[in-house]
């Protein structure tokens, strides 16, 4: 990522952050929207896991510019997910889904530029968790 995509992503996480949890809750609907099959994989309560899900994020996105130091935890998480019953493919359909979600909280503020910026970074994220997840024994 450039330090501009990077500065890109921390500047609309912090427009989003005030609407943390209505933007969880749409994350959500959109994504079990996308694939019903998803829903059942969901076992705790849903306003706790959109919690989660925006802090997990926001300890990623500060940590952007210093990926070395955040690529343990974000692995860890990666191999918790197998667990969960993620497979790889889920991966595009949750990426699809968070930029949707994004473009709703934004508004004019998600431009071509930002969505581009954050794809990256959620590539990134997305295939260091997959990176470890393969290597979880079956
Ligand atoms: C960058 C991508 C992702 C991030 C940052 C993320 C973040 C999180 C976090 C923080 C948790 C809380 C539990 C824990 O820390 O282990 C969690 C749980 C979970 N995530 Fe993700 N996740 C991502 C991708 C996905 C994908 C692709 C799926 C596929 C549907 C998924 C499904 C789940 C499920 C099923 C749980 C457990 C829910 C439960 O305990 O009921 N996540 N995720």
């Amino acid at each position: 990522m450039t330090p501009k995509q990077i500065s890109l992503v921390q500047s609309t996480w912090m427009k989003v952050v005030p609407i943390r949890d209505e933007a969880a809750g749409l994350f959500y609907r959109m994504l079990f929207e996308m694939d019903p099959g998803l829903r059942p994989l969901f076992k705790s309560d849903m306003a706790e896991q959109g919690r989660k899900l925006t802090s997990m994020i926001g300890t990623a996105v500060a940590g952007l510019a210093e990926l070395p130091a955040i690529v343990p935890a974000v692995q860890e998480l990666g191999r918790r997910h197998v667990h969960y019953g993620v497979k790889d493919a889920h991966y595009d359909t949750v990426g699809a889904a968070l930029l949707w979600t994004l473009e709703q909280g934004l508004g004019p503020d998600f431009t071509p530029e930002v969505k581009e910026a954050w794809a990256t970074a959620y590539g990134v994220l997305a295939a260091t968790m997959k990176d470890a997840a393969a290597k979880v024994p079956a």
